[in-house]
């Protein structure tokens, strides 16, 4: 493997080059700020990208995946005596136009869909689903047999579903090394058994989670309880999943996925498109009536990030986060996400009978939504009550311990190579975090890099800390971690409970967890795909109380 290229690509946190294969891209809307320094050479693709600025606005429906219905009834041989409800979920490759002027393009997808169908979920009401991967043997996108995971001597194609957000048992969450091959399937377990919250999920193969994801291996999966429930919050035609995420198309309608100039070694840090697909489709259009409705939304790319507005200057209401609802509503004017971090909000076109919203990406369109005018005979939505849920703040006190974890170690031994890691190690070194069963711990983010990094632990709902500055000098001279202002505390919309938290540039982001869950192995990593696929994933091993 060309290690020390590798180490190059990753180095202090680099993002993509702008522009992206200038020529091609001129009215491509603005690519992330260029690290000049540790910008990888990008090889050209061998057709022309869609330019997507040509293509015309608002042509498409916004498709909306269809609700999973359970086939049946099983009992899982892990917790025999009770049958519950089967979902089959076929992962299978299929064509779909992600644009009314583009030709077909090929994806994966579960039951044909990408997104896949929406798992519906109610709390204390277990299921199983039963993943099965009915892919072809051959991978749609370029595979870097160089990294952990994806040597050359195991299967291209091979996956594993993870539900991002879910507290499941060990052997049901989408163990990155369970992955399989074509012609095989897992039955997994959801006991449900946790808070109303937007949950998604998503492929977690090793070394090749950012392939698979892009390929179209995701969806959503509500879960509900009766509390949420009582608050009457938009529902039925009038709540939405609304999953985002940006990708390059070819001009044949193919997906391009960047790679590298090297073709042995062809992983790129950051893989950013130039179009976002709405729950898969490019600039589309809903018909909404005057009215409440409710967006559950996802950011499901691989390493962009979302700035959300709506061009009618109305006020998003924020009433959940990663792991539901918040204390009260939050009027916000943008909504921000990470990979993987979702808002579920409540957007109010009452009065705009007969006009247009967009939905933007700060300035670029992604939606938009056609209000009808108003039908009289059906009852206007009831507005979102002051309180949601009570969100009790967990106190740093009752902490039994905290754990200083770097996010993107930069030095080895010899103090020159870098790497891309967690707490400094790689996925493969022994457990290093090892909670007990039920106890509280902080965890101090300390991120060494000049970029933010979405960090995901699997199995827990977490609340953030706060967000503190420290002097980077010291830590890199002395593993001293010295503070040089005071803590920022999460602001309201972060005060909820989240299960991924930006872990920003030049601060220690730390974050209070209880560790409640079934004993056993599970995972954590930065959700920037790129990075979680190289190194930047740990396991955790959840120890059984004394
Ligand atoms: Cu969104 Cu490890 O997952
Ligand atoms: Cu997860
Ligand atoms: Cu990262």
């Amino acid at each position: 493997m060309s290690f020390s290229r590798r180490r190059f690509l990753l180095g202090a946190g680099g993002v993509l080059a702008a522009p992206l294969f200038p020529g091609l891209l001129r009215a491509a809307p603005a690519m992330p700020m260029a690290d000049k320094r540790m910008a990888p050479q990008l090889a050209q693709p061998n057709q022309p990208l869609v330019n997507p600025a040509t293509l015309a606005r608002f042509v498409d429906a916004l498709p909306l995946p269809p609700v999973a219905r359970p086939i049946g009834q099983r009992e899982h041989p892990a917790h025999p005596g009770r049958r519950l409800p089967l979902y089959r979920m076929e992962m299978r490759a299929f064509q779909a136009r992600l644009h009314r002027d583009l030709p077909p393009t090929t994806l994966w997808g579960y039951q044909g869909s990408s997104p896949g169908p929406t798992l519906e979920a109610r709390r204390d009401e277990p299921f199983l689903v039963e993943w099965a991967n009915a892919l072809p043997t051959h991978h749609l996108l370029p595979i870097d047999h160089g990294i952990h995971g994806a040597e050359k001597d195991r299967p291209d194609v091979r996956t594993v579903a993870h539900v991002h957000g879910a507290r499941v048992g060990p052997n049901d969450d989408g163990w990155p090394e369970d992955a399989f091959a074509p012609g095989h399937s897992l039955l997994y377990r959801y006991p449900n058994a946790q808070d109303a919250a937007t949950l998604w999920y998503h492929d977690h193969a090793m070394g090749i989670t950012r392939l698979n994801i892009y390929a179209g291996l995701y969806g959503a999966y509500l879960l509900r309880d009766p509390e949420e429930q009582a608050l009457a919050l938009p529902s039925g035609d009038y709540e939405l999943p609304l999953m985002l995420c940006d990708r390059l198309i070819a001009r044949d309608g193919q997906l391009y996925y960047p790679v590298s100039d090297d073709p042995a070694a062809p992983w790129v840090s950051e893989a950013y498109g130039n179009a976002t697909l709405c729950n898969g489709k490019l600039y589309p259009y809903l018909e909404v009536e005057p009215r409440r409705y409710r967006l559950r939304l996802i950011n499901a790319a691989n390493a962009r990030h979302y700035e959300l507005s709506l061009s009618s200057r109305r006020p998003f209401v924020q009433i959940g986060s990663d792991q539901g609802l918040l204390g009260t509503p939050l009027e916000r004017m943008r909504v921000e996400l990470y990979p993987a971090e979702r808002a579920d909000v409540v957007v109010d076109f009452s009065g705009l009978d007969g006009k247009t919203v967009e939905l933007r990406q700060p300035s670029e369109p992604l939606l938009q939504f056609r209000v009808r005018s108003r039908d009289n005979k059906r009852a206007a939505s009831v507005a979102v009550p002051a309180a949601l849920r009570a969100v009790p703040r967990m106190e740093a006190a009752t902490a039994v311990r905290e754990r200083i974890l770097t996010v993107g170690e930069m030095d080895d031994a010899n103090g020159n190579a870098m790497m891309m890691t967690l707490g400094g190690h790689h996925w493969s070194d022994p457990i290093t975090e090892d909670p007990v069963q039920d106890s509280v711990e902080i965890w101090s983010l300390v991120n060494l890099t000049g970029d933010a990094h979405p960090i995901h632990l699997h199995l827990v709902r977490f609340q953030i800390l706060e967000r503190r500055p420290y002097d980077l000098f010291a830590w890199n001279e002395r593993k001293e971690l010295k503070y040089t202002g005071p803590g920022q505390p999460p602001p309201p919309h972060e005060a909820g409970w989240k299960d991924t938290v930006r872990a920003d540039a030049d601060m220690v982001t730390r974050i209070i967890v209880r560790f409640e869950g079934e004993p056993g192995k599970y995972v954590w990593h930065c959700h920037l795909l790129e990075h979680e696929d190289n190194e930047m994933m740990r396991p955790f091993k959840l120890l059984p109380k004394a």
